[in-house]
């Protein structure tokens, strides 16, 4: 019985690449291939609303926000985004600066993730790429082959196939996709941790001109910004903690009690618009292709946000893959897939290295000893006290340049 009769769909619709997944790297990735005259269509559970609500990361690479401007997705981060030269580290009560211009000649971006979401979705709709929000039901059959189909239900109930040569599998820390590589090819390295991030958004002005990272012997606080009247903080809670327990005056007092200091530093509070906590994890999944299946940012790997590290590899994962994709889908074939898992897992690696590294610097294990306190305090003074030390940190966390 041919399958139209069993499971029938009411549009086929034949193009190059599906992607399952409409955040940042999915969006980006189709931005990218349609640029190059390729079509993508891109795919999400998630309504369009849902996505540009999720309050997520907001710390963009110089290169990254000089690509969304340069592939002319938009040029709103140069006028509303925040270029920042340096952070704040902040342990034993006081600030110490690094200067990522002094020391390493680069610079990050305010520009939450968000604000990037909604570019790339305008960017589409500008553009006439076809994304459909709010679907249920997606399969991706066939991977192995190469005439792998994306198959779904649309918000208005219809069904569809996608017939594609290549599906790429953007779908998120909770990907799908992922789970499609036999169990026997693959291999899941990753690590927990024994805390989570407390983030809220506050109606407040800015406390500081650039972001805090604050280590306390009550653990972790992060100060961010947002706009002038609304900051985005974090600080270190355990992994089961409850938004409900946390009434306003209690999150001011464990953010204060973290940054402060004989310098008297002290955060402009204002009411808490919202609350919740992000549990966080270190993951990579190898291989990040099977057959014609292609995995790009956090479905392929995680880290935890402490060095604001995540949206960024998910950039360069897309910016390797257009690339890749273009060449196979030109005339090179398959076999010009085969370089995107080296080009992109070398900076994986090593910032999955740097999340983890900056994570176990910053945070305070529970039950952590008296020694174990200390230590951290010499690792964070041998960082900050040589040039070698800042100028590794301002290097890592700026970015590497784009694999070729
Ligand atoms: C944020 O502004 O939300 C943010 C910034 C830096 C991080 C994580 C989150 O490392």
């Amino acid at each position: 019985m041919p399958e139209s009769v069993v499971d029938p769909v009411d549009t086929v619709t034949e193009v190059p690449v599906a992607v399952v997944g409409a955040g940042p790297a999915g969006l980006m990735l189709a931005h990218r291939l349609g640029r190059a005259g390729v079509a993508a269509v891109a795919v999400d559970l998630r309504t369009r609303e849902e996505i540009a609500t999720t309050h997520r990361a907001g710390i963009l690479e110089a290169d990254a926000a000089r690509d969304l401007v340069e592939t002319g997705v938009s040029d709103r981060i140069l006028r509303e985004g925040h270029e920042h030269e340096g952070t704040e580290l902040r342990f034993g009560g006081r600030a110490h600066r690094i200067d990522f211009r002094a020391l390493v000649g680069a610079s990050v971006w305010l520009y939450p993730q968000t604000e990037v979401f909604t570019d790339l979705a305008d960017a589409r709709e500008r553009d006439g790429g076809t994304v459909h929000f709010g679907v249920r039901d997606t399969e991706v059959l066939d991977a192995a082959t190469d005439r792998p189909r994306v198959r779904f239900t649309a918000a208005d109930g219809t069904r569809h196939e996608l017939r594609a040569r290549y599906v790429v599998g953007a779908d998120g820390s909770r990907s799908t996709c992922r789970g499609l590589v036999p169990e026997a090819l693959r291999t899941r390295y990753g690590t927990e941790y024994p805390f989570a991030w407390f983030g809220v958004l506050v109606r407040a002005p800015a406390s500081a001109p650039e972001l805090v990272y604050a280590h306390s012997e009550h653990g972790f606080a992060l100060i961010s910004q947002r706009t002038e009247s609304v900051q985005r903080m974090y600080f270190q809670c355990g992994p089961d903690e409850r938004t409900e327990d946390w009434p306003d005056e209690r999150i001011w007092e464990t953010l204060q009690a973290r940054v402060a200091g004989a310098d008297g530093f002290r955060l402009a509070e204002g009411p808490v618009l919202e609350r919740s906590v992000l549990r966080f994890r270190s993951f990579v999944q190898e291989p990040m292709r099977w057959g014609s299946l292609l995995l790009a940012g956090d479905a392929a790997h995680t880290v935890p946000p402490t060095g604001a590290r995540g949206l960024n590899l998910a950039l360069h994962d897309v910016k390797v893959l257009a690339g890749v994709l273009l060449r196979a889908l030109g005339g090179e074939g398959e076999a010009a897939l085969a370089d995107y898992q080296p080009l992109a897992l070398r900076r994986i690696w090593r910032a999955q290295h740097f999340s983890s590294w900056m994570t176990r610097l910053l945070h305070t294990a529970p039950g952590a000893t008296p020694f174990e306190l200390r230590r951290q305090l010499g690792e964070l003074d041998s960082v900050v006290a040589t040039r070698a030390g800042r100028a590794y940190l301002a290097e890592q966390y700026t970015g590497w340049p784009t694999a070729a």
